[in-house]
């Protein structure tokens, strides 16, 4: 048996659910339960017909209605939230600013008459290359509420990523700082944009440099405005105009098993009821909650639980510009006292960085305003789950452990904290109205095996930007989801994800492909070929080891892996920078000349090999493993 923790008694008491009733309600009937979640929000007009399947699985939902994102996390709260701080914003450097909901639509609309002036019509894109600052999100509600199409690529990456994105989305304007601060540095945004568009910057007309960090920027005339620059003379009064439900929201790209990230993308109507509903009830949010969920805007989460799904709820949102533990492990525990948090959300990686600290920063912070705590982005182990329970939470938290994907949008599977028992490790069962399963090779049901989704869902991803037979091929097996990920089912039903079973890594809650991480180190002049796989990290999860095959005539050195690990940094970003290097004179591979990963990554799990006869050479296998 495992260990079962039922959530406080108040705290079932109060909750925002507290009927396990809705469980078999939505499986029941699962487009009246979507229908009734999307009433809860504005629509300029009602919709048709909740879920089209006629071309699955490209599948349309709310079909006809009009809708726009930016209302329903804005003007929909006007009235009797206007005063109420929509963003707590603390900067790295100690400076804070709060936005009430008022602040936020005179914001949001001067940016979008903004936008508008320099020239984008609904429909066009417009990157965010930006760090954790209020003009982030504000930008993107200013995009959203022209029908603008955004994407968001994290301010960690490289000039050489950033540069591969655009390439792909092609946006008229791209909205940057000079700077964004991390642990008291300058990373220099403006500078890697200005390298990105030279390889990359046919479709771009005008860049916008919010001033942040103060740091020396060029400016290219007729190209480049600052954001005071650019917003001088505009109106503070921009209609979110209505829009189709299906209207393209924003286009996310995420890590694949290629090289290639794939450009993930969502639409206003069923993403804005799939994220506005999960966080209302799987984050307990009430009026008075301030709520803080530590993820950067640049990846999913932060699209999802930082901006759209608690805005749309009227919430109290705190953005923090900067890294956990600067200038010291105390700041996120002082922020949490500081604001009084009540709900807070982070990553596993985070929760053992503070757990191996031994708890110290925590302990010395009153944070008894917590009430809900959240975890995404990577299993959790049971003994981290515990430490988060016990050391933050008071034992009076619930902990709801949310499964889901950028292609999902919204969470998938967890535990309802006012409903369901807990068990730490184990991510719960499937979201109301959300259809999961555990299928062996054959697509047959099984206890262990790849998780999969079986009917669509209002927050899912519609295609890959530019690319549907990428979005078939990818994801799906007739009209099944394919996740990727390994999971296990227990005989109550509960869900334990396992990790990816693809070519996927999973660092910090990052995703990497490890495709893209060999192709930066074989872009080295002295790298021949390169396999890269994933290794147990008690604090990361996954830490990155690559096998090296160098040219001939260049000798191995502890230079040249100090070098190999800053190139791959450089060239997509530091999270991406691998833990261990390691030289061999050759890879495991098929007679057709594969790299078999399989083989390697059961070297570096300590597995079983399994079957080898497909191997060009077994003495290739004796060597990666006495290498690693
Ligand atoms: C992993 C982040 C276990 C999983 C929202 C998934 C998780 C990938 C969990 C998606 C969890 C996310 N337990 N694994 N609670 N949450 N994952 O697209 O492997 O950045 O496929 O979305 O993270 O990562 P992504």
């Amino acid at each position: 048996m495992w260990l079962k923790i039922l959530p406080d008694r108040e705290f079932v008491e109060n909750a925002n659910v507290r009927d396990a009733d809705v469980y078999e309600r939505a499986a029941s009937k699962p487009l009246e339960f979507w229908s009734e979640a999307a009433e809860r929000l504005h629509w300029f007009r009602g919709w048709k017909e909740v879920l089209d399947s006629s071309r699955a699985p490209f599948y349309r939902w709310f079909t006809e209605g009009e809708i726009n994102i930016s209302y329903n996390c804005i003007d929909r709260h006007l009235g009797e939230r206007s005063s109420k701080p929509a963003l707590l914003w603390e900067g790295e450097d100690g400076s804070r600013r709060v936005l009430s909901y008022s602040e936020l639509h005179r914001e949001v609309c001067i940016t979008a008459d903004m936008l508008r002036g320099l020239g984008v019509e609904r429909g066009d894109r417009v990157v965010l290359y930006m760090g954790m600052v209020p003009e982030l999100p504000v930008s993107m509600l200013a995009c959203a509420r022209i029908g603008a199409v955004h994407s968001v690529v994290f301010g960690g990456f490289s000039p050489r990523a950033l540069a591969d994105r655009i390439q792909d989305a092609e946006p008229k304007v791209v909205v940057t700082q000079d700077g964004a601060f991390r642990r008291g540095k300058v990373v220099p945004l403006k500078q890697n944009l200005d390298e990105a568009l030279e390889h990359a910057g046919g479709s771009v007309e005008r860049v916008v440099v919010l001033e942040r960090a103060g740091n020396e920027v060029e400016m290219k005339e007729h190209r480049d405005l600052t954001w005071r620059e650019a917003r001088r003379h505009c109106t503070a009064k921009v209609e979110a105009v209505p829009l189709d439900s299906e209207h393209p929201l924003f286009i996310l790209y995420t890590s694949g098993t290629t090289g290639k990230p794939k450009g993930v993308l969502h639409v206003h109507g069923g993403y804005n009821v799939g994220v506005h509903l999960t966080a209302s009830w799987v984050f307990d949010l009430k009026e008075e909650d301030v709520y803080w969920c530590t993820a950067d805007i640049g990846w999913i989460t932060g699209h999802s639980y930082v901006v759209y799904g608690p805005l749309s709820n009227g919430a109290s949102v705190l953005m923090y510009e900067g890294a956990p533990d600067y200038p010291s492990p105390e700041r996120w525990w002082e922020i949490i006292e500081r604001y009084g948090v009540t709900v807070f959300y982070t990553a596993p990686t985070a929760i053992r960085f503070f757990m191996k600290l031994g708890g110290e920063p925590a302990k010395r912070h009153n944070l008894s305003s917590l009430r809900l705590l959240g975890s995404v982005g990577e299993p959790i182990n049971p003994k981290a789950w515990l430490w988060y329970y016990e050391a933050v939470g008071g034992r009076r938290c619930p902990v709801v452990d949310t499964w889901w994907q950028t292609e999902t949008g919204m969470v998938m599977i967890t535990t309802l904290p006012g409903v369901d028992a807990m068990k730490p490790g184990c991510a719960g069962r499937p979201f109301p109205g959300v259809k999961a399963m555990v299928v062996d090779e054959s697509m047959k049901p099984a206890t262990r095996g790849e998780l999969v989704i079986t009917t669509p869902w209002p927050a899912m991803l519609r295609t890959l930007w530019r690319n549907e037979e990428r979005y078939l091929k990818t994801y799906f097996r007739g009209e099944v989801y394919v996740t990727g990920d390994g999971a296990r089912v227990d005989e109550e039903g509960d869900f334990w994800i396992l990790g990816r079973v693809d070519d996927v890594l999973n660092v910090s809650g990052h995703r990497l492909g490890t495709a893209e991480l060999e192709s930066a180190l074989v872009s080295h002049p002295s790298v021949a070929e390169a396999a890269v796989v994933g290794r147990e990290h008690e604090v990361k999860g996954q830490a990155i080891v690559a096998f090296v095959v160098l040219r001939d005539g260049i000798k191995p050195s502890e230079e040249l892996i100090q070098e190999l690990r800053a190139h791959v940094a450089r060239e997509i970003s530091p999270i991406a920078r691998p833990d261990e290097v390691y030289f061999v004179s050759r890879l495991p591979k098929t007679r057709s000349g594969k790299i078999m990963r399989r083989v390697m990554r059961a070297i570096e799990q300590g597995a079983e090999i399994g079957d080898l006869s497909t191997l060009e050479d077994v003495s290739a296998v004796e060597e990666v493993r006495r290498a690693g």
